[in-house]
């Protein structure tokens, strides 16, 4: 058990191309997106009083033993616990987060990565990004239901991935590096709620939707090609295709087509929703000349947050 504080980061991140296709076993990109992230502190305590969990955003702190039923912090560190079979230590673990919440940008992945290393690290058994991974999908699974692994696996590794789900996870080359523009509706994209709802309509419908799944894994493949080669002017159409793609599957919303419309009237090479969708966020592919005048147009047109970042 460490004698000093011991801390963990982890990054959020989007999804490229392949959201929803991907808990079906179509590939999938993400990409982590480091701007914002998740921390998890961890320090020593008095013998005998247990492991206190504080979650300062939202003021709650609780001892694990008193922890509020489906605690997902509480689950995430019992996880890791029994896992490593150690007790449970007497220290104060306390989670942040910049990431924004129900925003398909992987909070939830975020805090159980950052929580699940700290503790690790603590009580001297660091993790891998593989077996970090390995502990947070047991907790998305919890809180999710079905969940491709596509989250936890880009959190975890913090580099773009080209993902299949049950497949050895791969890293993307990225050749040429690109800019993208994520705007935030500000509306929540509950993940579990949406995905159940594509799994339902997919019973009712298995032909329709197995053959939508299939364009978008299609899609995911052109742009890895694109990626890795470097043909950044290609990954722009393709990102407008698979958005074309998740409108037919029902999981865009009135104000995510806006944004997407917005940012390729404004300039953008190609945008498309990322994440599950309803609402969360949009990214756009944009030339760095360009993206002062797309990321205006998206707040003109009331995205409630904007992060530019660059994808290498
Ligand atoms: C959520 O970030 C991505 C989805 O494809 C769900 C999943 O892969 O588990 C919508």
């Amino acid at each position: 058990m460490s004698s000093v504080p011991v801390r963990s980061s982890a990054p959020g991140k989007v999804i490229l191309f392949g959201e929803h296709a991907v808990v079906y076993g179509q590939p999938a990109i993400a990409v982590p997106i480091t701007q914002v992230k998740a921390t998890a502190t961890i320090e020593s305590a008095p013998g005998g009083s247990g492991l206190t969990i504080v979650a300062s955003d939202l003021d709650e702190r609780f001892t694990l033993a008193k922890a509020p039923q489906n605690d997902p912090l509480a689950a995430t560190a019992q996880v890791t616990l029994t896992h490593l079979a150690i007790p449970e230590p007497d220290a104060i673990l306390t989670i942040q987060s910049t990431i924004p919440i129900a925003s398909g940008m992987g909070s939830g992945a975020a805090v159980s990565t950052a929580l699940v290393c700290a503790l690790a690290k603590f009580l001297g058994q660091p993790l891998e990004p593989k077996e970090a991974s390995e502990l947070v999908y047991e907790v998305e699974k919890i809180h999710h239901g079905t969940p491709s692994g596509i989250d936890n696996t880009v959190v975890a590794y913090e580099k773009p991935i080209y993902f299949v789900r049950g497949k050895p996870v791969e890293r993307l080359t990225v050749s040429k590096p690109f800019t993208l523009l994520i705007a935030d509706t500000g509306n929540p994209s509950p993940t579990g709620k949406i995905v159940g709802r594509v799994r339902r309509n997919r019973e009712r419908e298995p032909a329709h939707y197995d053959a939508l799944f299939d364009q978008i894994g299609d899609v995911a493949d052109e742009a890895r090609r694109a990626i890795e080669s470097g043909d950044v002017e290609a990954l722009g159409p393709l990102m407008d295709e698979n958005h074309e793609l998740l409108i037919e599957l029902g999981v865009s919303s009135s104000f995510l087509d806006d944004l997407v419309e917005t940012a390729r009237l404004a300039g953008a090479l190609g945008a498309k929703l990322s994440g599950a969708g309803q609402g969360g966020n949009m990214i756009a592919l944009v030339e760095d000349d360009f993206a002062d005048q797309v990321a205006e147009a998206l707040r003109d047109a009331d995205a409630a947050r904007l992060i530019q970042t660059k994808v290498s």
